[in-house]
């Protein structure tokens, strides 16, 4: 019997139809018993998000600063045989009740000496993120040996639109019946599955070294040049800017409030400027440092850290 645990957020249950799918195959399997952890902040975080709610929790997401969570149901004494982490990142940082949940003394233990699957489900930028989560596994001794995405393929701009009108707006559907429906498609969800399939043959031969291998040629991870590019930027920007909003106050503090206000147009701003050159530019970019975008894309592919 192999014993997993699958630590897992979520707001409007994307992520959590994405895990369930993935899974699939290992819950089917009377080999696996698994448990499902949800983490709860204490104070839930808003669905439909307010304007100024979403940018203002920008700063302590990306300075990591942990919010109060539920007590976890999971027993912390049971020997698991994989862990599984499932969490969106925002603004290019860990979700802050995940990383919350990985400041813990709980995850400290439940990880040390584990191997550990990600699942991310989100709308296209989860690079930087998963670098600090490879960092934070580092730190507890656990061993990151497999990595799976889920993003929202439409062209960077249309989702940004429809991210915007699903995360503020409450927009599930179409957006005016023109934009395309924001998320992970029913189409990529199908390939979930065979994703499980081969993590549970892997667990089987006891052997995870290639697994991420695997996972990458039934194409579990796509790496875009542009969103590597624009990733890129935000995390040299990002931390200042989140420095300059939190030395006015803390969160929800009406004394950063102006702070706040100028992030939430100046990002969307950037993002819509910024977006057709660095495409364009990512396209030249191959031609003239093929070299140096192919060695990206197999780094942001693969678990090592630099
Ligand atoms: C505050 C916040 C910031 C976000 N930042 C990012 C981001 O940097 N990159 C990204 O691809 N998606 C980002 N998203 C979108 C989420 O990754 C995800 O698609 C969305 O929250 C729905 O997921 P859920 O249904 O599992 O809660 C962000 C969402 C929120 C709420």
């Amino acid at each position: 019997m192999k014993k997993v645990l699958v630590i897992y957020y979520t707001q409007t249950g994307q992520l959590s139809s994405a895990v369930k799918a993935t899974l699939e195959p290992l819950q089917n399997d009377p080999e696996f018993e698994i448990h499902f952890e949800e983490i709860i902040p204490k104070v839930k975080y808003p669905y439909p998000w307010k304007y100024v709610e979403f940018f203002d929790i920008f700063p302590e997401t990306v300075m990591a600063i942990p919010c109060e969570l539920e007590p976890i149901s999971f027993n912390p004494t049971i020997n698991y045989d994989l862990i599984v982490i499932a969490y969106q990142p925002w603004f290019l940082s860990i979700c802050v009740p995940i990383n919350s949940f990985l400041q813990s003394k709980a995850a400290q233990n439940i990880v040390n000496g584990k191997p550990v699957i990600t699942i991310i489900a989100c709308r296209n930028m989860w690079l930087m993120a998963q670098e600090k989560m490879k960092k934070s596994l580092i730190e507890k001794n656990a061993t990151l040996v497999g990595n799976i995405t889920f993003v929202d393929k439409s062209a960077n701009l249309i989702s940004l639109i429809t991210v915007l009108a699903f995360l503020l707006g409450g927009v599930k559907k179409r957006l005016w019946g023109v934009f395309p429906k924001y998320g992970v498609k029913e189409i990529d969800l199908k390939k979930a599955p065979s994703y499980g399939d081969i993590i549970s043959k892997n667990m089987k031969t006891k052997n995870l070294s290639t697994l991420q291998q695997q996972l990458n040629e039934a194409h579990a991870v796509t790496i875009k040049p542009n969103l590597m590019i624009m990733e890129g930027r935000g995390k040299i920007l990002f931390p200042i800017y989140a420095n300059y909003i939190s030395k006015k106050g803390t969160a929800g503090s009406k004394d950063r409030r102006i702070r706040v206000i100028i992030f939430g147009i100046f990002l969307p701003t950037a993002i819509l400027i910024l977006s057709p050159i660095i495409t364009l530019l990512s396209r030249l970019a191959p031609l003239i440092f093929a070299k140096k975008i192919k060695k990206e894309i197999d780094y942001f592919s693969h678990n090592t850290l630099r």
